[in-house]
């Protein structure tokens, strides 16, 4: 694992822009992966100041929220178009797990068959929950995994409940890449910042069992992490 220390979140998230595109634009005919959050936001804020122009075409998404519909502001489909595809003025596709070709009890499967034909992806960018959860692959998630549905843990819906109007409205199950869905990317560009993050850090580095999703990444080849934490 490469490690990349930075001294602010603003840092972090401005080195993993220059990084994301760096990468993707050596393999233009590559998809990458892109996510959601708040980190994620300052590098898709970060790649719009550099002027970034994507030379790809094709973007999966990590995860969204089940059966939400993509004009809610809440669903990842929605922040994915507000916060990259209109900025950088993205004219390709993003393929979303959950959403249209991908909907309903086939989506999962079709869904792995899409990236499977048009990956491996160049790099992807990820985050994680301060449960230690990779995309929504919440603890005791088999390293093995692939795309499928998943109920949510009380730790998570507590900590996304704040874009929710309140408890009614917040779904209690996703659908997300699997985390050996998301290893075979060529790279992971992983985001660890602020000081919410650290137990889940040096819990996966210190005790990597499957009660961290994290702990998947680390044998990943390509894999670089930014981080402000001195865990
Ligand atoms: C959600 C997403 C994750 C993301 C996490 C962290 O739960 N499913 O993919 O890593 O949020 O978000 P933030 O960057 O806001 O802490």
């Amino acid at each position: 694992m490469k490690i990349h220390r930075v001294k602010s979140a603003g840092q972090g998230q401005a080195l993993a822009a220059e990084l994301f595109a760096g990468i993707s634009d050596e393999s233009p005919d590559s998809p990458v992966g892109l996510a959601t959050g708040g980190t994620m936001s300052g590098v898709y804020s970060a790649l719009a100041t550099d002027g970034f122009c994507p030379k790809f075409s094709d973007a999966f998404a990590l995860d969204e929220y089940q059966g939400i519909s993509p004009a809610s502001e809440n669903s990842y489909a929605n922040e994915l178009t507000r916060k990259f595809t209109e900025p950088l003025n993205f004219q390709g596709k993003i393929h979303v797990p959950g959403q249209g070709d991908y909907a309903g009890q086939q989506g999962p499967k079709q869904f792995e068959k899409t990236i499977t034909k048009l990956g491996p992806l160049s790099v992807q960018l990820l985050g994680i929950g301060v449960n230690g959860h990779i995309a929504f692959n919440e603890p005791g998630s088999s390293f093995y995994s692939k795309t499928r549905v998943v109920e949510l843990h009380q730790e998570t819906i507590k900590s996304n409940l704040v874009y929710f109007d309140g408890p009614a409205s917040m779904p209690t199950h996703a659908v997300t890449q699997g985390l050996s869905t998301i290893k075979q990317a060529s790279k992971l560009l992983l985001l660890v910042l602020g000081e919410a993050k650290e137990f889940a850090l040096s819990k996966a580095i210190n005790y990597p069992d499957e009660s961290t999703p994290l702990a998947a990444l680390l044998d990943h080849p390509g894999l670089e992490l930014i981080t402000d934490l001195n865990y």
